[in-house]
């Protein structure tokens, strides 16, 4: 199995690794990927041959665009190549094979996986199985570290920071899985204060509210308003209700227009505050906020595919021309 790593270790070098959750990348990985993506951003001609020769396999076991597009971009751009598929109708678990044997076998092809599935723990199979890093693209309602990654350059973009920020996340907390993710990460650096804004129904995992609870600097509250809040937050993470996570349809459609942020809204907060969302976005953000400053999702998609780009490099083992690898691993811009 590609080895996963104890969070914060010592151990400085991705080489190998695979990443089920942000847990197996150390705090000091992180900061060195933030960092990585940046000089990408200002280095795309001079990577993109970095990877020559490596193959990314996309294992999608169930539907995405932005995710699956930018993993795959992000080794295009790194000069590597793609193999995989993006429903489990193309593939041979339609037949009964197990994700075990499929990523054994891929193991043969390529030299990482991304592995999207509908089912919790997926990932952490498909790692155990695996002989080459394997990242998780999104396990059911639980993990998705990739997209953490995106948040964070995001938010480290907007503030110069990743810590000592108010953030609000919004709308399906159980089953957002890039919710869970992100407070996750955000715990291990530090200094944030969440407020978690859902309806009863949907609030926060007792796993996820524990990690906060065990983070010395860091707290909670749970509120269902999001116009009593929206003004003292730095950062607002809109989320879509999880249509495909619930058991019964009725349930959906009436919780899904629980939080719509409009111009109306966004006018109570912060001119600084940033909007952030994983996208796909349904009806929970009004289409004219996309032209407030304060709109970030759009830069989230870009911070995602550079993100993903530092850390496939990094895992795979491959050095960028020109990229100071061992610069202090700072976390400022
Ligand atoms: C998210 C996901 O798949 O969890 N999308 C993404 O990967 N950018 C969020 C969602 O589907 O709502």
């Amino acid at each position: 199995m590609a080895e996963r790593i104890p969070p914060d270790s010592q151990f400085d070098n991705l080489n190998g690794r695979s990443v089920v959750t942000l847990d197996d990348v150390s705090t000091s990985q992180i900061s060195y990927l933030l960092r990585k993506a940046r000089f990408i951003s200002n280095h795309l001609p001079e990577v993109s041959q970095a990877a020559a020769g490596k193959i990314l396999a996309t294992l999608f076991y169930e539907p995405s665009t932005r995710t699956r597009l930018s993993f795959e971009t992000a080794m295009l751009r790194l000069g590597g190549h793609v193999i995989g598929f993006s429903s489990a109708q193309n593939a041979s678990v339609s037949k009964g094979e197990s994700i075990s044997d499929t990523v054994k076998t891929v193991s043969n092809y390529a030299d990482v996986v991304a592995i999207r599935h509908p089912k919790e723990g997926a990932a952490l199979v498909a790692a155990h199985a695996a002989s080459i890093p394997v990242i998780n693209a999104g396990d059911g309602g639980h993990m998705h570290p990739t997209q953490t990654l995106a948040d964070l350059a995001t938010l480290q973009s907007r503030f110069g920071r990743i810590t000592d920020l108010t953030v609000g996340l919004c709308g399906d907390l159980t089953f957002g899985r890039t919710v869970h993710s992100l407070i996750e990460t955000l715990c291990r650096f530090g200094n944030v204060r969440f407020i978690l804004i859902s309806p009863k129904e949907l609030r926060t995992p007792q796993y996820v509210l524990d990690r906060i609870t065990a983070s010395e600097s860091c707290s909670y509250e749970e509120v269902s308003d999001l116009t009593s809040v929206i003004g003292d937050l730095d950062a607002l993470y809109m989320t879509r209700v999880q249509k495909e996570r619930f058991f019964n349809e009725d349930d959906y459609l009436r919780l899904r227009d629980t939080y719509i942020l409009d111009m109306e809204k966004l006018a109570l907060a912060k001119p600084t505050m940033a909007v952030l969302h994983p996208l796909p976005r349904v009806t929970e953000i009004s289409t004219d906020v996309d032209n407030d400053p304060r709109a970030a999702y759009f830069e989230q998609v870009r911070n995602g595919m550079l993100m993903r780009m530092a850390l496939m490099s990094s895992v795979v083992g491959i050095t960028l021309p020109g990229f100071a690898e061992d610069r202090p691993q700072e976390v400022q811009a």
